[in-house]
């Protein structure tokens, strides 16, 4: 059944859980989270970007959907816009039944550009009076993501930005986060605190150096009823990177945000977690064995249901990390 963030953000912090937001961009992707989902009985986030949007086609997207939860109807199913630009890719999620949006204002419009506290404040007001109308949640965003190591903000497209930020300014202020959710009204607040997305977020293995969790704690304290959302949260565990490069993959050792660090974000209001990369890196590493060890395989099936198999089992161990197993 199909569900609004702010009712499944509501139930995780009354029972003091976190959600996984997993994306989506194909059916294997849908179908490893359901499957993971139904295994432990736990309540769904999917979510899509514009550039999954573009790829699989909203008319599929929003088909397959539909699909997904009319084959679980038991688990509640929240399908969410990852990183909204504008009020116009938030407002043609809603029409294709998206039931949350987040609107990224910490961007401009071409998701490259930092924008002015002010032009945050406005466009997200306007997607939440919008949004709010139709039923539907919204998820803001304040602070720039961006690695406190180079002191690079990010750009949509993963590249950094030109000029390098000041450590303060890669990360979300309190007291603005308390003016910008009293200003917004929006139902959940994505912060900045160091972790950035895609593979290489960390050159060693985190400290609170490089990942401010005091940070969430802090805004925790001045909003005790605001959802907080953590970007850039996958852990790249070591043996998905392992198993890409064993079987000719090359990607330089890197860290990820470990899951004890998401388990302590998840004590002081964190309630959804997005990941991306990790299942990425689990599809690849299974494609690339399944094509290594049989490479006279030219059947999809034979490597994209061992991808979906392999992503199933990182949605499946999130799920029970981040403690919203059983809360289906
Ligand atoms: O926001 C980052 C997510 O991993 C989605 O990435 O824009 O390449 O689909 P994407
Ligand atoms: P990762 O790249 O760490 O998986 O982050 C995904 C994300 O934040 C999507 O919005
Ligand atoms: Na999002
Ligand atoms: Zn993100």
């Amino acid at each position: 059944a199909r569900i609004t963030l702010r009712q499944l953000l509501d139930h995780a912090a009354e029972h003091e859980y976190g959600l996984p937001a997993f994306n989506i961009n194909n059916m294997e992707q849908g179908l490893a989270i359901m499957e993971a989902a139904d295994a432990v009985n736990s309540p769904v986030i999917i979510q899509a970007s514009r550039g999954a949007r573009s790829y699989a086609n909203d008319i599929m997207l929003a088909r397959m959907i539909d699909a997904l939860a009319e084959i679980y109807p038991h688990i509640p199913v929240c399908m969410h816009q990852d990183h909204g630009n504008g009020p116009a890719t938030c407002a043609t999620a809603i029409q294709y039944g998206f039931t949350s949006v987040m609107m990224d204002g910490s961007l401009m419009e071409d998701a490259k550009t930092p924008a002015s506290y002010e032009y945050n404040v406005e466009v997200t007001r306007k997607v939440v009076q919008m949004a709010h109308s139709c039923g539907v949640s919204v998820e803001g965003e304040l602070g720039v993501l961006g690695s406190l190591e180079s002191g690079m903000g990010e750009a949509e497209d993963g590249h950094g930005f030109e000029g390098v930020l000041s450590h303060d300014e890669l990360l979300t202020d309190p007291d603005q986060a308390v003016d910008f959710v009293g200003q917004t009204g929006v139902d959940a607040l994505a912060i900045a605190m160091g972790t950035s997305h895609g593979a290489y977020k960390f050159t060693r293995k985190p400290d609170g150096d490089v990942l401010a969790m005091n940070v969430i704690e802090e805004i925790h304290r001045r909003l005790p009823n605001t959802h907080l959302v953590m970007h850039g949260s996958s852990s790249v565990p070591q043996d998905l990177q392992d198993i890409i490069n064993q079987y000719g993959g090359e990607m330089p050792q890197t860290w990820g945000v470990p899951v004890e660090e998401i388990q302590r974000g998840i004590k002081h209001g964190v309630r959804k977690i997005n990941v991306d990369t990790d299942n990425r890196m689990a599809m690849t590493g299974a494609i690339r064995k399944i094509l290594a060890e049989k490479p006279g395989e030219f059947d999809p099936r034979a490597y994209l249901k061992p991808a979906k198999e392999a992503m199933r089992k990182v949605c499946q161990a999130r799920f029970v990390e981040f403690g919203s197993a059983g809360h289906a």
